[in-house]
């Protein structure tokens, strides 16, 4: 077979989503296979990571395999060489790459060169593993997917392009409600409608939170300055401000809403502790997910 990367989750259908959750919720129970028995996979980050880097370490583990962490401060790009030849070199010893960068178009280019599968660990564009842990979540809490409303509130970024395109393939009804200016890329809303279609889901954009949470199953959140973003703190922290997840707005959704964010949170910019606390958050268990779900991603990618 050839290789195949996860880039995005344009890329997945939903049959393979689903088939995922399944995977997912079997190494949960706590299935000691080990489909990654003398395989090795290499972690290669360029951003800081708590909670991909552990659970992706841990689950190569679990599986049988060797996790192998490369910084980009430690391996050779940092000294002129190039994606390519790296890419081609680590094809020779490793059996899948797990890269956490800036561009999406650098993610796309280590796959290009790489001769074994390439995961998309988070680019500035996609976070994909963590949103298809975050549909398990909610899977694991709903029963299943096709008709939640989740509403996101804040910045129209990586974790909202990947909620849009992994919702809109299972048929959720997706809704970012973002400012103007910090709203979703308009060719991933545009695909994420078409996308929706098929599936009977539904994707919109909104700029009144108020207005958008009524009636959601589910709200989520994320920092308002990604990395990368730094210089642009306080004009975000500015704009934003009126897109906070607090007791008033979590109060106008359904009596039951789950509330989730991917973590790392800063409380009392984007979400409260009072809600981060409360009895509608599921964040810490939605972190926990990330190990079974890398489970189910490491054994589809790295052994077919
Ligand atoms: N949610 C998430 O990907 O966290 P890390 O940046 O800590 O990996
Ligand atoms: N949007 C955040 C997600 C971190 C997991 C960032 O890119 O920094």
């Amino acid at each position: 077979m050839p290789k195949s990367d996860l880039l995005h989750l344009a890329d997945l259908s939903a049959p393979e989503i689903e088939g995922l959750i399944k995977r997912a919720a079997i190494y949960k129970k706590g299935s000691a296979e080990r489909p990654l028995a003398g395989r090795s996979v290499g972690l290669l980050f360029e951003k800081s990571s708590t909670r991909t880097r552990v659970s992706f370490e841990v689950a190569i583990w679990r599986l049988g395999g060797l996790p192998i962490f490369l910084s980009f401060d430690d391996i050779q790009i940092k000294r002129g060489e190039s994606i390519a030849d790296t890419a081609r070199v680590l094809s020779g010893y490793l059996d899948a790459l797990v890269v956490r960068t800036y561009e999406q178009s650098k993610v796309e280019e280590w796959a290009q060169h790489a001769s074994i599968p390439v995961i998309n660990g988070l680019t500035d564009w996609h976070h994909p593993c963590q949103i298809l842990a975050d549909l398990f979540t909610i899977w694991e809490k709903r029963g299943g997917l096709k008709g939640q409303k989740l509403v996101y509130i804040g910045d129209g970024n990586n974790i909202a392009h990947s909620l849009i395109e992994g919702g809109a393939k299972v048929g959720m009804e997706i809704v970012i409600a973002a400012p103007e200016g910090f709203q979703p890329d308009p060719a991933i809303v545009k695909q994420g409608e078409r996308m929706a279609e098929v599936s009977g889901g539904r994707v919109s954009v909104e700029s009144d939170p108020h207005k958008a949470v009524q009636g959601a199953d589910v709200l989520y959140t994320d920092v308002w300055v990604s990395m990368g973003q730094e210089a642009e703190r306080a004009q975000r922290l500015q704009t934003l401000a009126p897109y906070q997840i607090n007791q008033k707005l979590v109060d106008r959704a359904k009596d039951d809403v789950l509330v989730m964010h991917c973590l790392p949170a800063h409380r009392e910019e984007e979400i409260t502790a009072e809600v981060m606390e409360g009895r509608h958050s599921i964040i810490f268990a939605q972190s926990a997910n990330r190990l079974p779900m890398q489970q189910a991603i490491l054994e589809l990618w790295v052994t077919n």
